[in-house]
């Protein structure tokens, strides 16, 4: 889903409400982000809500489309697997992590720091 950009005060940006992304599932955010459209992936995982970037650090698959498994995500490009919490990959000696940002909660909205 696509959304129109909107900034707080702080830097973060307005993205979908809690309800647009499941638990157990993930969602792909496009917007047009300082003249680059960004894909932004939302995971609602054990209860918590976590967003970075939508391409896998190995060779770039989109990370939504992946399998959750609690709050371990394994990408649909070779398996890759990583913990949501820290962002780092399951499978050493990997150390790639996951692009994640920030987030925030306003009356049932999700808001992400992208820089
Ligand atoms: S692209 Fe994600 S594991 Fe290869």
């Amino acid at each position: 889903m696509s959304v129109e950009q909107e900034v707080d005060s702080e830097g973060y940006v307005k993205l979908v409400a809690v309800e647009e992304v499941p638990p157990g599932e993930m969602v792909q955010v496009t917007l047009d982000w300082q003249g680059e459209e960004q894909e932004i992936a939302l995971a609602n995982a054990e209860g918590q809500i976590y967003a970075f970037k939508d391409i896998c650090p190995h060779m770039n698959y989109p990370l939504s489309i992946g399998l959750l498994h609690g709050s371990k995500l394994e990408c649909r490009g070779h398996s890759w697997r990583f913990d949501l919490v820290s962002g780092r990959t399951l499978s050493p000696p990997i150390r790639k992590t996951l692009n994640k940002y920030p987030i925030k909660l306003i009356d049932g909205i999700i808001w992400a720091r992208l820089d």
